[in-house]
């Protein structure tokens, strides 16, 4: 049958086999080539500092928690892609069969595993939730299987529910402000609509369960299970991921239930680097990283216009990034640059600094104050939006012939 995007609400429903596949393959070429750059520029100019020249740092085996889309898949394919790194990817996906189709990133893990064995880098694919215990075990009987310690653990996981591991309870997590009403525009764009969107403030109760689900809980019990049962190899690093935003979102983001979460996931990094620094010479360490179209940020309100107009602006002056860019960087001059990892006061490492800088914030905010239904395309990165949003479930992809059957859903 052909396949085509299912849109309600801003969530795209479906997902395209073959575009999935053709996404995963654009993001491998992408690191490949900055490899490839980056070893030329290196022995140009005798940069030492270049990873891909093979830092003592280096990846070798690892472990990606949420590994199907968004900043984890992008972080695997630069592992493996870009530093020949095996990898254990964990996700919570729906399968395609034969005649239903799957998530995005059923695919997406498909795809990656296939062209990962072409390439001759290993990588094993468990599908399953991450939050229990019984995936735990089965990540570390892999591991141990292997022979291998891992040597970095990145933990990507985006969800809006957790079943605790030991209570069976279910937390939801609910993003809503704290105190007060929040108010604000937002970007259908499908309809190229502005809606306003209005969320009451949370009760404590979903505050407590948002950082529940969000927070740093379960990162930690993943480190604690992988560091006794001798999984993690000395001077190992684990690397969360964290979103500060500008400060017209922090009422909805920030200073909100998420942002509570956030906050509990950056303070257990900290833990987590003492007790790593002291049990294997590791490191724990979150990424602040820049604001995406990803399957999970299409949801939050005022962040969709936000991001359009933002990509108006940073495309505009050449810093535009996407989730490869930004996880290639992070791999290539952050942490594996072969020096200390530069982490800013709160000992976080900031993937965002070029979204946050005073000239392309000022710039997005008169694009959001300026921006109407009948000017959208001079403010917002419509266009650009658009093709994140589609190519996310595997739409809108070049070089994908759309009007070809999708003979069955279980195979790319
Ligand atoms: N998207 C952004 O703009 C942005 C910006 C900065 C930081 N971040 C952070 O990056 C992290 C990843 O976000 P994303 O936008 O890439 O998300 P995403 O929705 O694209 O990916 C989430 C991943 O988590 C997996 N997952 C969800 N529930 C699971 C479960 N129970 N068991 C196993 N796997 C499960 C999914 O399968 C998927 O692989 C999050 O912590 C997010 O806050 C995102």
């Amino acid at each position: 049958m052909l396949v085509t995007p299912k849109i309600r609400s801003n969530i795209c429903l479906n997902a395209h086999p073959a575009g999935c596949a053709q996404e995963v393959r654009r993001q491998i070429e992408y690191v490949k080539a900055k490899k490839a750059a980056r070893a030329g520029t290196a022995s140009d100019t005798c940069v030492e500092s270049d990873v891909s020249l093979k830092s003592e740092s280096s990846p070798r085996f690892v472990l990606v928690l949420g590994c199907s889309t968004g900043y984890g898949l992008a972080s695997r394919i630069a592992a493996a892609f870009e530093y020949g790194a095996d990898t254990i990817g964990v996700s919570f996906e729906k399968e395609g069969t034969e005649t239903r189709g799957g998530t995005p990133g059923f695919y997406n893990n498909m795809a990656f595993d296939k062209e990962a064995k072409a390439a001759g880098v290993n990588s094993i694919t468990i599908n399953g939730d991450a939050y229990s215990h019984e995936i735990k075990k089965r990540v570390i009987e892999e591991i141990k299987k292997l022979g291998k310690k891992v040597d970095l653990v990145i933990y990507s996981l985006a969800s809006p529910v957790r079943t605790d591991p030991d209570t069976q309870e279910l937390y939801k997590s609910v993003i809503k402000p704290i105190g007060r009403t929040y108010e604000g525009k937002c970007l259908d764009i499908i309809a190229e609509k502005l809606t306003e969107a209005k969320a009451e403030p949370a009760s404590e109760e979903e505050i407590a369960t948002t950082v529940k689900v969000m927070g740093g809980a379960d990162w930690k019990l993943w480190i604690d299970a992988l560091t006794d049962s001798g999984c993690l190899a000395t001077g190992c690093t684990t690397l969360a991921y964290s979103y500060i935003g500008p400060e017209l979102s922090h009422a909805i983001y920030r200073d909100g239930t998420i942002g509570e979460a956030k906050k509990d996931l950056e303070k257990t990094a900290r833990e987590l680097d003492l007790d790593l620094q002291k049990k294997i010479m590791g490191h724990a360490y979150v990424s602040v990283n820049k604001g995406l179209v990803t399957r999970s940020s299409a949801v939050i309100p005022v962040i969709s216009l936000y991001l359009a107009c933002l990509f108006k602006v940073m495309k505009a002056n050449g810093t535009h990034e996407g989730c490869i860019e930004q996880m290639e960087r992070l791999f290539a001059e952050k942490l594996f640059a072969g020096g200390e990892v530069p982490l800013d006061d709160e000992k976080r490492i900031r993937m965002d600094d070029l979204e946050l800088t005073d000239e392309v914030q000022k710039a997005t905010v008169a694009n959001m104050n300026a921006v109407t239904e009948e000017n959208m395309a001079e403010y917002c990165d419509l266009a650009g939006y658009k093709h994140d949003f589609l190519s996310a479930n595997g739409f809108d992809v070049d070089g994908v012939d759309y009007g070809l059957e999708v003979e069955r859903f279980d195979m790319v």
